[in-house]
């Protein structure tokens, strides 16, 4: 019975120590940690006017905070990289600031040309 007690402990540890890893609030972890991988989109982010907003308007304003996404295995696997915090953001989040002051409404053309690469 005393074992049976301990096992279940070692579970329940090992299971709050899996809840500790993906924690409950992911931090930015910067736009260079994202152009190891992803390069092409890194370099239309960087020449695009979002680059030079301040504060910049990052991948991570849009994608999430990346801090529980980054790594290769969470990444490759969608799923799992939206469970972690992964965003693909939709025509509604851009508005949060389109069509506010100088900037320009959003529209469909305009949500193509988020990553100026795929511009043409
Ligand atoms: C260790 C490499 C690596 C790093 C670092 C990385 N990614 Fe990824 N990412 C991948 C891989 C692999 C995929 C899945 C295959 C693909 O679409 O290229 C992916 C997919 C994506 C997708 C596409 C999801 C889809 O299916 O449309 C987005 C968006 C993304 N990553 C954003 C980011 C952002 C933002 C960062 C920085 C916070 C980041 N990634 C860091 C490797 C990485
Ligand atoms: C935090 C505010 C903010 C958010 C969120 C935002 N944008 Fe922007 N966006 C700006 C600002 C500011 C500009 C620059 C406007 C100007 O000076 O002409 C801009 C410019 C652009 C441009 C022109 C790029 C260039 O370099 O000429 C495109 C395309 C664009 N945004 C697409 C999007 C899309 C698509 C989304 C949502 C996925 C989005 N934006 C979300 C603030 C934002
Ligand atoms: C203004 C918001 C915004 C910013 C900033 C932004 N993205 Fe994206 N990203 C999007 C949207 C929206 C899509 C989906 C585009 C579509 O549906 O065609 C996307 C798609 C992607 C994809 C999928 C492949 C592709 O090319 O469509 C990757 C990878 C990605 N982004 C990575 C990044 C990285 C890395 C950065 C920073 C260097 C970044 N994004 C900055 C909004 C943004």
């Amino acid at each position: 019975m005393k074992k049976l007690l301990f096992v279940s402990l070692l579970f329940a540890l090992a299971a709050a120590f899996t809840l500790t890893a993906l924690s409950a609030t992911p931090t930015k972890v910067g736009p260079e940690k994202c152009k190891m991988c992803h390069k092409l989109q890194y370099d239309s982010w960087a020449a695009s006017k979002h680059a030079q907003q301040n504060p910049q308007v990052d991948c991570e304003t849009c994608h999430g905070p990346g801090s529980d996404y980054k790594t290769f295995s969470t990444m490759k696997d969608i799923a799992k990289a939206k469970a972690a915090g992964l965003i693909l953001p939709t025509k509604e989040f851009c508005s949060k600031c389109h069509g506010k002051g100088k900037v320009p409404p959003m529209t469909d053309e305009l949500f193509a040309k988020v990553h100026a690469h795929k511009a043409n």
